[in-house]
């Protein structure tokens, strides 16, 4: 695996620390963060939204990691879950910039290559070892080099819907990137990453920075009952 392990008692607290510390080391004016969908994302933008000074945000610029190709006010969609999870404050930002699969992956590679390097990509670990929309023996996973965004989908249909997500150079091209881990249904996929498991796509994304956050529950064994 690549990057580094950071073990917290509360993944969603540690998350705001590092994004308090990117934020107050960012190289430019503007703070580019790319969010993640999820439950443990969820609660992360809540404590975020709860945590950063209020005038942090009109300096803070929203992208994706991934999304799902549903409307941006369905329930399945990251879009809904980032608006809704960091509340009053999603109206302050400068700018938010949500995946369109209607458009196709083009523009919003297109997008990203236009500008500095995200400054910050927060990503999720899937049980089955997926992050973003990086499934198990989907075609993102063999994306052309030079491609930071593609359509994808999983090919095993646990995970619903057509998706728009990061590639591994997506998510490499960031300054900083951290994935957040946390429950005892995490622990067979955490040990995939660990073990650096070829068909676990989690085990190789890798960036400049890359810290993982992870909670006892997903890094050790269950204790025998
Ligand atoms: C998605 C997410 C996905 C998520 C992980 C973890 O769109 O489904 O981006 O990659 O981060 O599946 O999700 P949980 O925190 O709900 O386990």
């Amino acid at each position: 695996m690549n990057g580094e392990i950071l073990l917290a008692e509360d993944v969603p607290s540690s998350f705001v620390d590092v994004v308090r510390e990117a934020f107050t080391t960012r190289p430019g004016p503007v703070f580019a963060l790319a969010l993640s969908g999820g439950d443990t994302a969820r609660r992360c933008y809540e404590q975020l939204a709860a945590a950063l000074p209020a005038p942090w945000w009109t300096d803070i610029e929203l992208f994706w990691g991934d999304e799902r190709c549903v409307p941006l006010d369905d329930a399945d969609s990251n879009h809904a879950l980032a608006r809704e999870a960091l509340g009053p404050v999603f109206a302050t930002v400068r700018s938010v910039h949500p995946m369109d699969c209607s458009v196709g992956a083009d523009p919003y590679d297109s997008l990203l290559r236009s500008r500095p390097a995200l400054d910050l990509v927060h990503l999720g670990l899937g049980p089955d070892a997926h992050t973003a929309s990086l499934f198990p023996g989907s075609p993102a996973l063999h994306a052309p080099a030079a491609r930071l965004v593609v359509d994808n989908e999983d090919p095993l249909g646990t995970n619903p819907h057509r998706r728009m997500t990061l590639t591994y150079a997506g998510i490499a091209r960031a300054r900083s990137v951290v994935v957040t881990v946390e429950g005892a249904a995490k622990h067979e996929a955490m040990t995939r990453v660990i073990a650096g498991d070829p068909t676990a796509p989690a085990a190789r994304i890798d960036a400049d920075s890359l810290v993982w956050i992870v909670d006892r529950h997903a890094l050790d064994a269950p204790s025998p009952r």
